[in-house]
């Protein structure tokens, strides 16, 4: 069997938008440098990453959808749509990969309905506030998942 080794990793909205957001949530990390440093993590870890941001819930929906046979595993950070967006926590089921939830700042210290994550229930683990180390622990539980 050939290695189970390719890992989506989709940000949502407003995520495009890192370094002019609070840096007390988010950190100095312009998106792109955020993306780097995953992709640096992903290499350390032997994983195949592939990237995708939209700021459309629709297009991150259909993304979703077309993912089969094309990823063995998902790591999310879906920005605000975390917290409301039941057509994602839909589409996440139908894509029905393992997936890890990710969010740089600590949701659950901050405003209550941050505390809510629609997707939480279908995802293996979350991890949140802990900046961009975060994305190292996601794909490190995710790869345990691949390897079982
Ligand atoms: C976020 C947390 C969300 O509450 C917020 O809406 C975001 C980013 C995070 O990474 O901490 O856009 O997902």
């Amino acid at each position: 069997m050939s290695a189970r080794n390719r890992i989506e990793v989709m940000h949502g909205v407003n995520l495009d938008q890192l370094g002019r957001r609070p840096a007390a949530h988010y950190g100095n990390l312009t998106f792109e440098q955020l993306q780097f440093r995953i992709d640096g993590y992903g290499a350390e870890l032997d994983l195949s990453l592939r990237f995708f941001q939209t700021n459309a819930e629709h297009e991150f929906v259909e993304h979703l959808h077309r993912l089969e046979g094309l990823a063995d595993a998902i790591v999310m950070n879906p920005g605000a749509w975390t917290h409301y967006a039941w057509s994602i926590r839909d589409a996440l089921e139908i894509a029905g990969l393992p997936t890890v939830e990710v969010h740089l700042s600590n949701v659950d210290a901050r405003e209550e309905w941050r505390r809510l994550s629609v997707v939480r229930e279908l995802c293996v683990a979350t991890v949140s506030g802990q900046g961009v180390e975060g994305y190292r622990a996601a794909l490190q539980r995710v790869k345990e998942e691949l390897d079982g």
